[in-house]
């Protein structure tokens, strides 16, 4: 049989979110490669069953929770995709970790997230495929192409069925103007607020308080963020706009870490709702945790899984 452009593509999977990835599988009805077991020392052994010469492979592999450890499974995957002859290999990496560590905000750090880029294009990834990562800016890190694409796709339908009058979108710091701009035009929100630091120089120079700009008394507010790791952000901003007079506080975040005592501290907070995607695995904590519903970015992965093989355009509608 002769070799088309297309011959096919595989879906492989790491071990750190095989539900999301099982997920995506079945939405584009592909079979799902699961290549990861590991020797009696630890170490990782990767095998992968099927032939992959002029296939497209996607390797699905969040680098969330142990994030060296599936960074690791997914460079080694990466390479024996390469070294099997893949035409064109992309690295689905939904929760991009180290992501925060974009830059050098003082002497002698490392700028972790662009070595741990510039390891899936060493191993031979052709491609980077990303839901909001924390800077954009960190698509330059590399050569090969990066797609980012927006969860705020996926939580839309969620956050528009609670069909909330007068909503205000709010960012709970000054990074965030963008992304909560993005919701505040998709939801024809009436007005946005930023919630920002502040230092109270009368009390103490070294404490960070918080002041926002905006109108949101007697609002419905909507804090939006990228990602909830202690739940401090969001817990923070959510009580200083309840305290002056939001109607409600809901939060929706793309990346669901929840690490440390981040469930109790929203519990125990003045947000009435958290929304967030599936990016990172939801351990069964978060998925009975009363304040907390979950949306899955399957399709909005599998989708742009599809255009990337047929070369069509994912700017559109798939990236805000
Ligand atoms: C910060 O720049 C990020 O966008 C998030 O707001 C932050 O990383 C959330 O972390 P935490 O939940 O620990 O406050």
């Amino acid at each position: 049989m002769p070799l088309t452009k297309h011959n096919g593509f595989i879906v492989l999977t790491g071990t750190s979110n095989i539900p999301l990835a099982q997920k995506i599988a079945k939405i584009l009805k592909k079979q799902l490669d699961e290549p990861i077991s590991f020797f009696p020392d630890g170490e990782i052994r990767v095998r992968i069953p099927n032939n992959l010469r002029q296939r497209d492979i996607f390797i699905i592999q969040p680098t969330f929770p142990k994030g060296n450890d599936h960074v690791m499974q997914l460079v080694f995957m990466v390479d024996a995709a390469r070294r099997a002859s893949a035409r064109e290999i992309t690295a689905v990496v939904p929760y991009f970790g180290y992501s925060r560590q974009d830059r050098k905000e003082m002497p002698r750090v490392p700028i972790s997230s662009s070595v741990v880029a510039r390891m899936m294009e060493e191993a031979g990834a052709n491609r980077i495929l990303t839901i909001d990562i924390h800077s954009e800016q960190q698509q330059g890190f590399t050569k090969i192409p990066w797609d980012n694409l927006y969860g705020s796709y996926a939580l839309l339908p969620l956050i528009k069925s609670r069909k909330l009058k007068d909503l205000v979108v709010a960012s709970p710091d000054s990074g965030g103007v963008k992304r909560a701009t993005g919701f505040s035009k998709l939801l024809n929100a009436t007005g946005i607020a930023i919630v920002y630091k502040l230092r109270d120089i009368n009390i103490n120079d070294k404490l960070d308080t918080l002041g926002f700009i905006g109108e949101i008394k007697g609002k419905h507010v909507l804090l939006v963020d990228d990602m909830i790791s202690t739940g401090g952000t969001i817990a923070n901003a959510a009580n200083l706009l309840k305290e002056k007079g939001a109607k409600s506080v809901r939060v929706a975040a793309v990346h669901g870490l929840f690490t440390g005592s981040a469930l109790q501290n929203i519990a125990g907070s003045a947000i009435d709702e958290v929304f967030i995607t599936d990016t990172v695995l939801p351990s069964e904590e978060v998925r009975k945790h009363p304040k907390i519903t979950i949306a899955s970015v399957a399709p909005l992965l599998a989708e742009a899984i599809r255009r990337i093989r047929t070369g069509e355009s994912i700017s559109k509608d798939l990236i805000l």
